[in-house]
């Protein structure tokens, strides 16, 4: 973690951070605005979320995370903005989704390149997976859109299948996003991106 990451997280963490808590917390009282909220799971530097919540001061973002040089990087990026519509979980997201988010609280929420172990025998690892779909289903709104993207030619059939195959979405159009870290790296590998978009029912 560099320096200036490190002082971000010291100094901004109480501005911007989530505790994980014992039971759902009433997401409206975090934001300085009470509006439409989309979750990131796994921002990385966090450059998509700060595009976003940028683009679009009328929506809150909320970011899970686990890698703290890129909690305190996006910190500091939000800070210098001066942004009021971003809030942060430095933690799990399975314990994030699990503990504390109430039912039927977001609109939106994406993952944008999960890590995808390409080992066979690490794809147990992977985190998209039908008991974590199990998990995010009732935190979405009824119409709220799962949106996730891979440069993973067999991940994206696998994430494709699940969310395709899931009897709690149905599938929808691609939203817009912005292009990722992550994303640029793979496409310079010559890597094929695939979006994949659904509704819940
Ligand atoms: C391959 S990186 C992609 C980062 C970013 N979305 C991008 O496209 O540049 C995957 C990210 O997911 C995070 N991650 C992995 N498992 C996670 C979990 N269970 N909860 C929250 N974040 C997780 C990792 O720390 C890592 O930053």
């Amino acid at each position: 973690m560099s320096d200036s990451q490190r002082r971000a997280l010291g100094q901004l963490w109480d501005q911007y951070g989530l505790e994980v808590s014992d039971g759902p917390i009433d997401l409206r009282e975090q934001f300085a605005k009470d509006q439409p909220v989309t979750i990131e799971i796994g921002f990385g530097m966090g450059d998509s979320l700060l595009e976003m919540a940028t683009e679009e001061p009328s929506r809150n973002f909320l970011g899970i995370e686990v890698h703290k040089p890129g909690i305190g990087h996006l910190l500091r990026a939000a800070d210098e903005r001066e942004l009021a519509n971003i809030k942060v979980y430095a933690n799990d997201s399975v314990k994030v989704l699990g503990h504390c988010i109430p039912d039927a609280s977001a609109e939106c929420l994406q993952i944008f390149f999960p890590d995808p172990w390409p080992k066979r025998r690490h794809h147990k690892r992977r985190l998209i997976s039908r008991g974590f779909l199990d998990l995010i289903l009732p935190v979405l709104q009824h119409d709220g859109v799962l949106h996730v993207a891979t440069d993973w030619k067999h991940y994206a059939e696998e994430i494709t299948a699940l969310l395709h195959g899931h009897d709690g979405f149905r599938v929808t159009d691609i939203p817009w996003r912005p292009k990722t870290k992550y994303e640029l790296r793979g496409i310079k590998l010559g890597h094929k991106v695939t979006d994949v978009a659904v509704r819940k029912i």
